[in-house]
């Protein structure tokens, strides 16, 4: 199992996060090698049916933490802090300290930038590995204008990489860098001693990050430019679902082979 330390020392060596929500799939992303499991509050969307992220409760965030843990018992992995859980600082440490003792996380994320460094500090200086997360935040996406790439003007540009900055002086082991322009990715991963993870953010940056249910094809139709899709699965288990339902209809199933 990697360590924060690993982390720490991890610019420039590609590591992998994917996220997982469960136990069947935090199984998987381990046995496929992964460097980290991110259980992300796209937890919300993905699988509990949300419109966004801003629903999704400590409460449901624990459940499904310890579920990933104990698929992936060997595997360095990161929680999110689900919306306003670190509004203060004293919050903060109250839902860390629940992902971390009771959740089995090794890290919390959170987003944002200059405006979390103070509870980042916070954080870090009671111990917890922290991993920030400028760019697109969904939590607040629609304060974004919604899920758009960020940082095209230079006024935009300069906020993130400050942002950044910020967190990494604040201490956060690392920083996800979510859907901005790969130029803006690059430099802010060269300004950065800390390793940073994109998701939409260009091949430059030290790791990449890819939400399970887009890499394997499981949410719906809409596939962000920024996926590769290494898997039709939903439509793999539709089909397979049919042919179950069919053949209950039709008597196949169960056969002999199947019967006491
Ligand atoms: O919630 C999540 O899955 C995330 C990743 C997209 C980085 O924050």
């Amino acid at each position: 199992m990697r360590t924060v330390k690993d982390f720490r020392q991890a610019k420039g060596k590609r590591l992998v996060y994917l996220t997982a929500y469960d136990y069947p799939t935090a199984r998987l992303a381990e046995a496929a090698g992964v460097d980290a499991i991110l259980v992300g509050d796209s937890l919300g969307m993905v699988v509990l049916g949300y419109a966004s992220t801003v629903p999704v409760t400590l409460e449901e965030m624990l459940h499904h933490t310890k579920a990933a843990r104990r698929g992936a018992p060997d595997t360095f992995l990161v929680a999110d802090l689900p919306y306003l859980s670190y509004a203060t600082l004293d919050r903060a440490l109250r839902a860390a300290e629940r992902l971390l003792k009771e959740g089995g996380a090794d890290a919390v994320k959170l987003e944002g930038g200059e405006e979390v460094a103070e509870i980042v500090l916070g954080l870090t200086r009671a111990g917890v590995p922290v991993l920030g997360h400028v760019g697109l935040t969904p939590q607040t996406a629609s304060q974004l204008g919604g899920y758009k790439l960020q940082g095209k003007r230079p006024e935009e540009a300069e906020r993130i990489l400050r942002g950044a900055l910020a967190l990494e002086a604040a201490g956060a082991y690392g920083v996800v860098l979510e859907m901005v322009p790969a130029l803006l990715a690059k430099e802010i991963a060269e300004r950065l001693s800390v390793h940073t993870v994109g998701i939409g953010a260009g091949p430059h940056t030290d790791a990449q990050v890819l939400v399970f249910h887009d890499v394997v094809g499981l949410y719906g139709e809409f596939k962000p430019r920024f996926v590769k899709r290494y898997l039709e699965a939903g439509a793999l288990i539709q089909e397979a679902l049919s042919r179950y339902a069919a053949e209950v209809r039709e008597g196949v199933f169960p056969g002999e082979e199947h019967s006491f």
